[in-house]
């Protein structure tokens, strides 16, 4: 019998819906060729559906992804809503309650044209970012006293424990014993901000473990300046959620944009999330011009983290084959159609399998 793996897709909102179709293209025609099976479970949650239904996102789902190897989710948001109630109702929600503790960001530039920093060639941008996925400023807790009064106060917490810490530098070192350069940075702000030299002596330690890694520190400000100065000398950096947040939006301009930037939100072993890290950008939805390239890497993603090496490293190919061929000339929206660029992935993916 076919290899077959169980999905859960969530299209979500404004160009959500377009671009997962197209990621679904691609996968679906890598299935068919590499002999597996994707069976799919859609789910509807989106502010389309809360607006008519009054629910966001049911508790009941989560036990439902788990019966699944993965979650694809398009995009959350939407300025009807209050901000970011739906996204903590589906996105942080499902960092949460499935303890996606990895948020994994390739940083990769595919053609020099798309990289906003002088003389800088895809062999100078090339790394993965790991960013903690479940702690820090996001765990909620905090919150405003004598709201809207000249004595408010507004407390936000930057919570780190040492399972949370060692179990992302843990599979960070993995990482970067996976690859080439077998180099890993921890990044953080501890001279600072004294509570993360958690982060430093977690580091530490783990190292240990890991004698044939190379290992190298950056404070936060000093990691956004090399990253546009000197993109080449990361490999494999490790950091807090909050920071991560910030540094990957970094990178995916330094990539080229939203166009391109994917994310896993992993718990390895487990039920794992794979999302393009655009928003919903409302104002492109329904007119077919989303660059749809960021949900099929995250589709990528996806195959890879369910064991299809191969068919995930097709997707890699084929992006890479058709942007430096100038076949797909642009990653802003508009340029081309959005079914248009998964038409030529899913055609290029079929023709790397020939
Ligand atoms: C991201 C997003 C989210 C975050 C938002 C939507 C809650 O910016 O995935 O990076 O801050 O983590
Ligand atoms: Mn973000």
């Amino acid at each position: 019998m076919a290899r077959e793996h169980a999905i859960a897709v969530i299209p979500g909102d404004g160009i959500g819906e377009e671009v997962i179709r197209e990621g679904l293209k691609v996968v679906d025609a890598l299935a068919e060729i590499h002999g597996f099976r994707l069976r799919k479970t859609h789910y509807p949650w989106s502010a389309d559906h809360f607006l008519k239904t009054g629910i966001a996102h049911p508790d009941a789902a989560f036990d439902e992804y788990r019966q699944h190897q993965a979650v694809y989710l398009g995009a959350i948001g939407d300025p009807r809503l209050e901000v970011g109630m739906l996204e903590r109702a589906v996105i942080a929600g499902l960092r949460f309650k499935l303890d996606l503790y990895v948020n994994l960001r390739p940083i990769k530039l595919y053609d020099e044209r798309f990289c906003p920093l002088k003389d800088k060639k895809p062999e100078h941008v090339d790394m993965v970012v790991v960013r903690e996925n479940t702690e820090d400023a996001y765990t909620g807790i905090g919150g405003i006293f004598k709201h809207g009064t000249q004595d408010e106060v507004a407390i936000a917490t930057m919570l780190y424990t040492r399972k949370g810490c060692e179990r992302v530098i843990r599979y960070a070192f993995e990482l970067a014993r996976g690859r080439p350069r077998k180099k890993l940075m921890l990044v953080d702000k501890a001279n600072a901000v004294r509570p993360q030299d958690i982060w430093t002596r977690t580091f530490a330690e783990v190292a240990k473990e890991y004698p044939d890694i190379a290992t190298d520190h950056a404070y936060i400000d000093a990691a956004c300046m090399w990253l546009v100065k000197n993109p080449e000398s990361f490999d494999c950096a490790v950091m807090p959620n909050i920071f991560g947040d910030i540094f990957t939006d970094l990178g995916a301009m330094v990539q080229g944009g939203l166009g391109i930037a994917a994310s896993g939100n992993l718990h390895p072993g487990k039920t794992s999330m794979f999302e393009p890290i655009h928003g919903s950008a409302p104002k492109y939805r329904g007119k077919n011009v989303a660059n749809p390239l960021a949900a099929i890497n995250a589709g990528g993603m996806m195959l890879d983290y369910l064991g299809e090496k191969e068919a995930a490293a097709k997707v890699d190919r084929a992006i890479a084959a058709l942007l430096t061929s100038g076949r797909i000339k642009s990653l802003n929206a508009g340029d081309h159609k959005t079914t248009e660029i998964g038409d030529l992935v899913t055609a290029e993916v079929r023709k790397l399998s020939k």
